[in-house]
């Protein structure tokens, strides 16, 4: 499939056919382009959760509309948008500044401080702005695991209905 194919290919699946299994190469290729998509300034706010567990799957369900797909799928995937380590001063940041090439002392005080003042002026150390910035670069990560499910003709659907505070 070239790339519009694979666009017009992933719709939002409302029924899967439970007796199809994604299998592990596949599934490590659809985690794949979750990890390796972009996000602002770098910091990676996800964690992908695979959920697999029946009883935890129904539970899941019971706080996401009762909709049939958190139970039905072959691999759910449960993204997680960080908010405490997108924190000011925190050890996250401080290692994901640490991966970049630059190593020499100042260069990485100098990102320090770039990313102390960003930080602190957009989201205030507040749970809720840090939140919605975390939930925007999870929606890029969905987007390209959805995209990749499509390029193998695997069906997803992406799942924002469900009470974030149960
Ligand atoms: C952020 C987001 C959340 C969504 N949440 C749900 C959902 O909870 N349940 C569902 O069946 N579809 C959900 N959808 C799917 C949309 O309803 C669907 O993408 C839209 O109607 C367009 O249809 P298509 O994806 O089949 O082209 C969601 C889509 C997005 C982008």
């Amino acid at each position: 499939m070239n790339y519009l194919e694979i666009l017009k290919f992933r719709h939002a699946c409302k029924i899967f056919d439970e007796s199809k299994k994604i299998s592990a190469g596949e599934f490590d290729f659809i985690l794949e382009a979750g990890r390796l998509s972009p996000s602002s300034t770098g910091l990676e706010q996800w964690d992908f959760l695979v959920v697999q567990n029946k009883e935890l799957r129904e539970k899941i369900k019971a706080v996401s509309w009762n909709q049939a797909q958190i139970t039905s799928c072959s691999h759910l995937v449960v993204i997680l948008a960080k908010i405490k380590e997108i924190k000011v001063g925190s050890s996250y940041v401080d290692k994901m500044i640490a991966r970049r090439a630059d190593k020499e002392p100042e260069m990485i005080a100098a990102r320090q401080k770039f990313y102390h003042d960003f930080l602190l002026s957009n989201f205030k150390n507040d749970d809720e702005l840090t939140f919605q910035w975390s939930h925007e670069q999870c929606m890029i990560a969905a987007t390209n695991m959805m995209n990749a499910a499509a390029s193998l003709g695997i069906d997803s659907c992406p799942i924002e209905g469900f009470d974030r505070h149960a």
